[in-house]
Parts: structure tokens; sequence; C-alpha cells
């Protein structure tokens, strides 16, 4: 117990370091809580600062989610708890101790936190891109992903239903603006040439 209340704690602080917001300081970019969507994470740093920032983003969320649940994987905690753990890692991310509890939407952060622990990641993201592809809209993208993630545990790990289902939850919850946005039809695109 003492060694899963740790590992809560530490996944919890690294996904309180905002890759977007650090992203954007080094490269003297605007502030993704005030420009663009407002949301400190990937997509938005591609609105602001282009691909290769949203990359840096993309890939030092995910790793915050990987290294604490990979961690944990190797201390020996399975199943549920390996789950929360990774769940700690995107509330961290979502409600960040270092940024007055005003984070992002816990996408990357998820999908690193997965593909550290189990091969579902392949669904996930394939899931993912293929609704990017398609759609072009990044959260649309995210929740069928999160949608359809349950789901996959089935396939892959029955034992992680409830953790990945309550991080689903939490994603598509985090997304509520982008929801209303969807519906309304104006939610941007990405990689579009007309920003609308
Ligand atoms: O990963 C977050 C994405 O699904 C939506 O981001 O900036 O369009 O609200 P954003």
């Amino acid at each position: 117990a003492l060694l899963i209340s740790a590992m809560i704690i530490v996944a919890y602080l690294l996904g309180s370091i905002s890759s977007a917001i650090l992203v954007c300081r080094l490269k003297g970019l605007p502030d993704p809580r005030s420009e663009g969507s407002k949301n400190p994470g990937a997509t938005n740093v591609l609105r602001i600062g282009g691909v290769w920032a949203a990359a840096l983003v993309f890939f030092f969320d995910m790793l915050k989610g990987a290294l604490p649940a990979y961690g944990a994987y190797l201390l020996g905690i399975h199943g549920f708890w390996l789950g929360i753990v990774a769940i700690s890692a995107c509330i961290g991310h979502m409600f960040p101790i270092f940024f007055q509890f005003k984070g992002g939407k816990g996408v990357a952060t998820a999908l690193g936190a997965m593909a550290s622990i189990s091969y579902m990641a392949v669904s996930l993201m394939s899931t993912w891109l293929l609704v990017v592809l398609i759609s072009r809209y990044s959260s649309l993208a995210a929740l069928i992903t999160c949608l359809l993630a349950p789901f996959y545990t089935l396939w892959f790990d029955s034992r992680f239903i409830l953790p990945v289902s309550m991080l689903s939850l939490l994603i598509i919850w985090r997304h509520k603006d982008n929801i209303l946005r969807l519906v309304r039809g104006e939610e941007p695109k990405i990689f579009g040439n007309k920003k609308r």
C-alpha cells in the first residue's frame, strides 16, 4: 500500500509538469493558456507554434505518463492499481500543482501511460490517428478513442476495464467545451489551411 501510494504521488507530480507551458516559454511562444483554445496541450501548441513545438509537447506529455506507469509496473504493481497510477499522471496533467491546478485534457499523457503498460496503446493510437486523418478534429479523435478504450480492454487486458473507463470519462469531461464547439460546427480543425 505504501508503494502504491508513493507511485500515485510521483505520477501526480510528474503529470503536473506542463510540457506545453514549458516548451512555449523556452521557445518564446505565447502562453498556450491564453491563445487558441487556451488549452496547454500539444493540439493547441500546434496552432500557436507549429509542428515541431507540438511534437515536443506530445512527446514529453506522453513521457510523463509513461515513466511513472512503467516504473510502477517494474515495481510489481499490476492490474487495477497500475491503472490508478496511470490515471494519477493524467490528473496531474489536468490539475497541475505547479500551475494553479489549471491544466490540459490528458490525451497525450494517457496515451503515454497506456503505451508503457499495454499493447492496447496500438489500438488507441490507431483509432486516434484514423479519426484525425478523416475528420481533422483532434478533440473528436480523443473523444472517439475514449469511447472505444473500455472495449479495447476486453480484448487486451480486462483488468484495466475499470481504470480505463474512469480515465476515459475524465478525458471526455475535460472536452466539454470541445463537444459544444463540435456540435455547433465551431471546432477548429488541425492541419487545415483555412483557419475557422
Ligand atoms: O488533446 C486535447 C485535444 O483533444 C483538444 O485540444 O486545444 O483543441 O482544445 P484543443
